[in-house]
This record gives structure tokens, C-alpha cells and sequence, in this order.
């Protein structure tokens, strides 16, 4: 069975047909900032995360989903080289063209996958909303086991997350059709049946396409995969945005381990 977020690929080749260059060009979202190919809270959110004490200021950073690669070319602005990796062979064909001259480098590539690590070491990791599209609990902390290694120490992980509550009034009234079972969004779609975790709702095939959970419990997750989190930014749904969003900065915890005979410290 496929993973259900391999399906992005269908929405890029749209998104490339009909002219736009980002994945909030086709959003069909538009209680935030859509006409922008990074949201101004996320910009905010990354521009106040720079200027912290813990932060890097430059270095090499990588986005993990990084579609067509704005966020990455934001930090590029701001004085970061590094690379972006995603599922879509489309979406990166357009990163390269977006971004010719700039010096980043874009791979296709599942960031849920053990490969993903031989990228080497990075000052920034960055979630470019890719966590909420990964949704089975192993492949989630395949990914933040993943994100953990591509960091060096004092490297700084960026979490950007939809989040519950969700405003289900809102969600039937923007995206009718999709449906919120426990903490998956499903999306009718034919031949959803070859997806993972794809359901039958009604007479039609779900597949899932969104990780939609309390934000206290991503940050939990985040904690459990070794990170401290330094910042976090929690907003509630509000416009025609039926999600909660998250922001959070989060350093690696120092790796040790104990001997089991001396009780020494090894780091
Ligand atoms: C909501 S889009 C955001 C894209 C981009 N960061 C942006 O801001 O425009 C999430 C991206 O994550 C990618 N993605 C989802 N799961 C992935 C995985 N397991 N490995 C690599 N990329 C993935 C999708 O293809 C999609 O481009």
C-alpha cells in the first residue's frame, strides 16, 4: 500500500497546470495570509525565533517538505544556504526553477526514510507543514528521529503544525466533503483504496491527509524525540481557517548515556 502522503505529487502536477507557484497559491484556506507564499505569522514567527539568544543567525538549513521551497528561500534572505527535500518530484522541479542562482539544493526524497540522514548536519531544520501531512505514529517519529540527526548540537528544529481545536462549522463550510475522524482528515478521492489508513465513509474512499492533534500533544511528541522546546506559538482557528496553528523552536537534549556498572556519563 502507498503512503497516503505520496498523494501530494497529484496536487502539484495540478498546481503546476494551472499557473501558481506554491502550495498557498491553491490553498483553499484563505482565512490567513494566502496571497503570500509564506504566511506572515510564519515569517513573524521565524524572524523573532532568529533573534533569540539559543538561534542561529546563518548557517546551513534544510526544510523538510519544502515544496516548491519559498520558506527556504525566506531563510535564504536571512542569510541561511542549505537544501530542501520532498516527496513530489514535481514540487522540487519547480523549487529548482524558482530558485536558480541562489545556491540552495533541492532533492526528492521521503524524509520519513533512514536515507534522509546522509544529507549531513545542518544549524536549522525546519518542518515546512510536512509533520501534519505524515500520519501514521511510526513514520512521525521516523520523522522527528530523522529531524533530531540532520541537527547539529545547538542546531535549532522548527515545528509549523496545524492543530486542534478544530472549527468543524467552518471546516463544512470551506472544505465540504472533508471529514475529521479522531485526529485524521480525510479526503474523498477515487482509488483511495491503494492508500494506507484510507476508510470508506459513506460509500466513498477516504484517503487521510492531515495529522490534526491538540498542540500540547505535538509539543509532547517533540519533547519524547529528545528536544527542549525553546519557543512556541499557538494560535486558535479564526476566519475562514478551520485549524489551530503551531509554531514551535525546539534545541536538542545533549545525547548521553549511563553505565550501567560505573554510572558514568558518556556524551
Ligand atoms: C503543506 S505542503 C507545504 C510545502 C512548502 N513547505 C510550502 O510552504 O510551500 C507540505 C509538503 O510536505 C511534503 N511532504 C509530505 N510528506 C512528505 C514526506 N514523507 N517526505 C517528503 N515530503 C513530504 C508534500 O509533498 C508537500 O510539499
Amino acid at each position: 500500500m502507498k503512503k497516503a502522503y505520496t498523494t501530494h505529487e497529484h496536487a502539484y502536477r495540478k498546481l503546476k497546470a494551472r499557473g501558481q507557484g506554491s502550495w498557498n497559491a491553491q490553498c483553499v484556506v484563505r482565512g490567513r495570509d494566502a496571497r503570500s507564499p509564506v504566511d506572515r505569522e510564519i515569517r513573524h514567527f521565524l524572524a523573532d525565533m532568529l533573534r533569540q539568544p539559543w538561534s542561529p543567525r546563518r548557517g546551513r538549513a534544510i526544510e523538510l517538505g519544502c515544496g516548491t521551497g519559498p520558506i527556504l528561500r525566506w531563510l535564504h534572505g536571512k542569510g541561511f544556504t542549505g537544501m530542501g527535500i520532498d516527496v513530489s518530484r514535481t514540487a522540487i522541479a519547480m523549487a529548482r526553477t524558482q530558485s536558480r542562482g541562489l545556491g540552495l539544493r533541492f532533492v526528492q526524497g521521503d524524509v520519513c526514510a533512514p536515507r534522509c540522514r546522509r544529507h549531513g548536519v545542518f544549524d536549522l531544520v525546519v518542518d515546512g507543514h510536512c509533520l501534519h501531512c505524515v500520519l501514521a505514529p511510526r513514520d512521525r517519529k521516523a520523522f522527528l528521529e530523522n529531524a533530531r540527526s540532520l541537527l547539529r548540537p545547538g542546531g535549532v528544529l522548527i515545528v509549523l503544525s496545524m492543530c486542534a481545536p478544530v472549527d468543524r462549522r467552518t471546516l463544512a463550510r470551506v472544505i465540504p466533503g472533508q471529514k475529521l475522524v479522531g485526529r485524521l482528515l480525510y479526503v474523498p478521492w477515487e482509488g483511495a483504496h491503494a492508500y494506507e489508513q484510507s476508510r470508506l465513509l459513506g460509500n466513498t474512499w477516504h484517503p487521510p491527509t492531515r495529522h490534526v492533534a491538540a498542540w500540547s500533544s505535538i509539543l509532547k511528541e517533540v519533547e519524547a524525540a529528545g528536544f527542549s522546546v525553546q519557543r512556541c506559538l499557538h494560535d486558535r482557528p479564526w476566519g475562514d481557517d478551520p485549524f489551530g496553528t503551531l509554531c514551535l523552536a525546539a534545541t536538542p537534549n545533549p545525547l548521553f548515556t549511563v553505565s550501567r556498572t560505573t554510572g558514568a556519563v558518556a556524551r
